[in-house]
């Protein structure tokens, strides 16, 4: 059997890592197609060789543009991979252009689609990731949900008989990571200049659309980090680097030290090195769940709700309605005692895809 698997953005590619582990247990023939959505080496080429991918087997060379452009410029370009390969299925993953540029190139060519990370909801449809997932939901045949969570959803949108539970491939990755960096002990590397990895400090990121694209919105989350009490380290997405250049706005003011993205091992060493994480995105949530940091969402609602139980995350959408105090005790406030549970499954979620996909158990082990 052959499936070909598409990506393109930083958080497929992690996802990536241990589907590409997986089918390597396997005698199925997994073909990797790389947009180049993000083409950036801190966005791309850090995580094939730091989470041991295989070398894209197609790279489309797509880059950035407008969400039409780039996602137009996808489907084309996919026309003739896939009718050179004939997979037995494609599989995308998450909720990036990437994702709903592979799932609709593949329906119009016949083709069986597989949606990872399907059904999860924000309900907020200004946010390009919700019409994404919303659309390559509809279009696939396969539904791979996460949560109990999404299979409600999908169910609630008469989805329920194209879905299944596999667990979150995240975990399987997380988990590995932070075995490998407790065995061998050292302290974070790669942080900001002036972040001093002994000393209590914050982890942010910040790169999602309705936060870095509305000039007075940005400034005032800026505003709010450099006030915090202890150092916030910003590693800093090409968008948000972006961002504030065209809207004159400095990003290293107050506490605020900005830094790259870094590798996943350092990032996964660089939560476990931090007192809590405040950010915008989706794994890095999760990731902070998982690793037993509290973290603060900069939005209004999040997709992974379970995180928020027993106060694990907390969502703050306008951090300057909390008022200075509440919005520093907040960020800064220690981590819950009450133990995580696993809603994101054990670890295995990975194989789980293999064997649904393969319709088959045959892994080597
Ligand atoms: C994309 C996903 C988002 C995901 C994020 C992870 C969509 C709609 N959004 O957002 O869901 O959370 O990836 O990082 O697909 N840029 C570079 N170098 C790169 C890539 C981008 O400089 O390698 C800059 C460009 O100015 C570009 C901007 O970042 O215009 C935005 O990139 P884009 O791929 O459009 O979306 P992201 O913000 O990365």
């Amino acid at each position: 059997m052959k499936v070909v698997s598409i990506v393109g953005a930083r958080p497929q590619l992690v996802k990536l890592a241990p589907i590409a582990a997986a089918f390597a247990e396997t005698t199925h023939h997994h073909v990797i197609v790389h947009t180049g959505q993000h083409y950036d080496a801190d966005l791309s080429d850090v995580f094939f060789s730091g989470l041991g991918i295989p070398r894209p087997d197609v790279h489309l060379g797509i880059g950035s543009g407008s969400h039409g452009e780039q996602t137009g410029r996808i489907l084309a370009a996919l026309d003739p991979v896939f009718a050179a390969q004939r997979p037995d299925w494609v599989l995308v993953y998450g909720d990036t252009n990437s994702t709903l540029a592979g799932a609709v190139a593949a329906v119009k060519m016949h083709l069986p689609v597989a949606h990872l990370e399907a059904g999860l909801r924000s309900f907020n449809r200004r946010m390009p990731e919700e019409h994404n997932r919303v659309l390559t939901d509809h279009a696939a045949d396969l539904l791979l949900a996460p949560t109990e969570e999404a299979m409600g959803h999908l169910r609630a949108e008469g989805l329920g008989s194209r879905a299944t539970l596999v667990g979150d491939v995240m975990v399987d990755v997380c988990q590995r990571v932070r075995d490998r960096v407790h065995a061998d002990g050292e302290p974070p590397t790669g942080l900001p200049e002036g972040v001093d990895p002994r000393s209590p400090y914050l982890l942010c990121t910040l790169h999602r659309a309705e936060n870095t694209d509305d000039p007075r919105r940005l400034a005032a989350l800026v505003a709010a980090l450099a006030a915090l009490p202890v150092p916030v380290a910003l590693l800093a997405h090409p968008r948000l680097v972006g961002r504030a250049a065209e809207q004159g706005l400095k990003l290293e003011q107050g506490a605020i030290r900005v830094g790259r993205p870094l590798p996943y091992a350092e990032m996964v060493r660089a939560v476990l090195g931090s007192v809590g994480v405040v950010t915008d995105s989706g794994g890095l949530q999760k990731e902070a769940y998982l690793l037993g940091r509290p973290c603060t969402t900069l939005r209004a609602e999040t997709e992974w709700v379970e995180t928020l139980h027993d106060d694990w995350n907390r969502l703050v959408a306008d951090p300057a309605a909390l008022g200075a105090d509440a919005w520093a005790e907040t960020a800064t406030r220690r981590a819950p005692t009450a133990p995580q549970g696993t809603p994101y499954g054990d670890g295995h979620a990975a194989r789980r895809v293999v064997r649904v996909l393969t319709g088959s158990d045959s892994t080597k082990e």
